[in-house]
């Protein structure tokens, strides 16, 4: 039985290296280890052997067994690898250079974030990132949005699934739901809760709505939110870094203005918009082109700041309107569509 034995692993050593489907696989593992394979029938001549030799034969038929199932596991990995391979195609050298002449530009949208963060940079502001996948805490309770605020209704906001776990995003509590971050607001409180102030920070990223697309919506587009917290903030230093981030952006005769409004963030609130008829294709006079306001004092609460003590600003816009008003663009479509035609423009 113990030449048997050797013979079978032999035979089955050459034999799998050689196998390249699973179809061949199963076959060759039914002729070893199936209802009617090889070992399995010299299992069942087990009870044949004399009693006495029967614990050195069932050793080694046990230990026959484990090596062919080494075997057996490594030809299937070997199956899998192949197949990965075959999907993958030809092995791609990235260093190679382009096929395309000449060097790739820039997306305009990473463009006008590098130019917004360039110029925040120079007034003392800190580029930090937030993620994508927030909780309605860091989205909208810290952010003193009521629970029956419009913006966090599912018609509005693409919430997750009571099951899906992001190990890597903090809850504040068990029950709030995971979402897709509505605005790139909730850094700052994800900012606050880490830091303490003075703060200064300027945070760009993808944002996400519940937004059918046409020629000015997408239901994902980016936005760059600004956060200060200092002593003695007042509304004059939020115009007036808005005017110098405009004036940088889109020349001197850039004119901003606030129109009240409400957000439950900040108070007083405001839109703001943005006299820069000189810019190609804008024919009205304003154009609104983000929100802001005086950090509220319960949001200040709500993050262990005193808001005695502590003042601040905070505003928000979308990165696709600004880059639209400052390259002519007239339909949002253009900035997801990667058409070479329209990226090259922006060398
Ligand atoms: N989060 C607002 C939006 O998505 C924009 C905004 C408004 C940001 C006011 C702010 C703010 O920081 O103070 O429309």
């Amino acid at each position: 039985m113990q030449d048997t034995l050797s013979a079978i692993l032999a035979k089955a050593s050459s034999e799998l290296v050689n196998l390249k489907t699973r179809a061949d696989f199963e076959a060759a593992k039914a002729r070893y280890v199936g209802p009617n394979g090889e070992l399995t029938a010299l299992m069942k001549q087990m009870g044949a052997v004399p009693k006495e030799q029967r614990p050195a034969m069932g050793k080694l038929i046990n230990e026959t067994k484990a090596q062919l199932q080494v075997q057996l596991d490594s030809a299937l990995a070997r199956i899998g690898d192949r197949e990965i391979a075959a999907q993958l195609g030809p092995a791609v050298d990235p260093t190679l250079p382009s096929p395309d002449a000449g060097r790739g530009t820039y997306h305009p949208l990473t463009l006008v974030r590098e130019e917004m963060c360039r110029i925040l940079r120079k007034a003392g502001f800190t580029v930090i990132e937030g993620p994508e996948v927030e909780t309605e805490y860091y989205c909208f309770d810290a952010l003193n949005t009521p629970p029956d605020h419009p913006a966090r209704d599912a018609q509005d906001t693409f919430y997750f699934p009571e099951k899906a776990r992001f190990g890597n995003v903090t809850k504040k509590t068990p029950e709030e739901k995971y979402l897709l971050r509505t605005h790139t607001s909730s850094v700052q409180i994800r900012t606050m809760l880490k830091g303490s102030p003075p703060i200064r920070i300027v945070s760009p990223g993808r944002v996400y709505r519940r937004d059918t697309s046409d020629a000015t919506h997408s239901a994902n587009f980016h936005q760059i939110e600004c956060l200060y917290v200092d002593k003695n903030v007042t509304v004059r230093d939020l115009k007036a870094l808005l005017d110098y981030i405009f004036a940088s952006l889109f020349g001197k005769d850039t004119k901003t203005r606030f129109r009240p409004h409400y957000f439950g963030y900040t108070e007083p609130s405001f839109e703001v918009d943005l006299s820069a008829q000189h810019l190609p294709k804008v024919n009205k006079e304003w154009i609104e082109i983000g929100g802001c306001g005086m950090v509220d004092p319960a949001v200040f609460e709500g993050v262990g700041y005193d808001p005695e003590i502590w003042t601040g600003y905070a505003f928000g816009m979308g990165l696709e309107r600004l880059a639209m008003l400052m390259y002519g663009i007239d339909d949002i479509r253009y900035f997801y569509q990667n058409d070479l035609r329209f990226l090259k423009q922006f060398a």
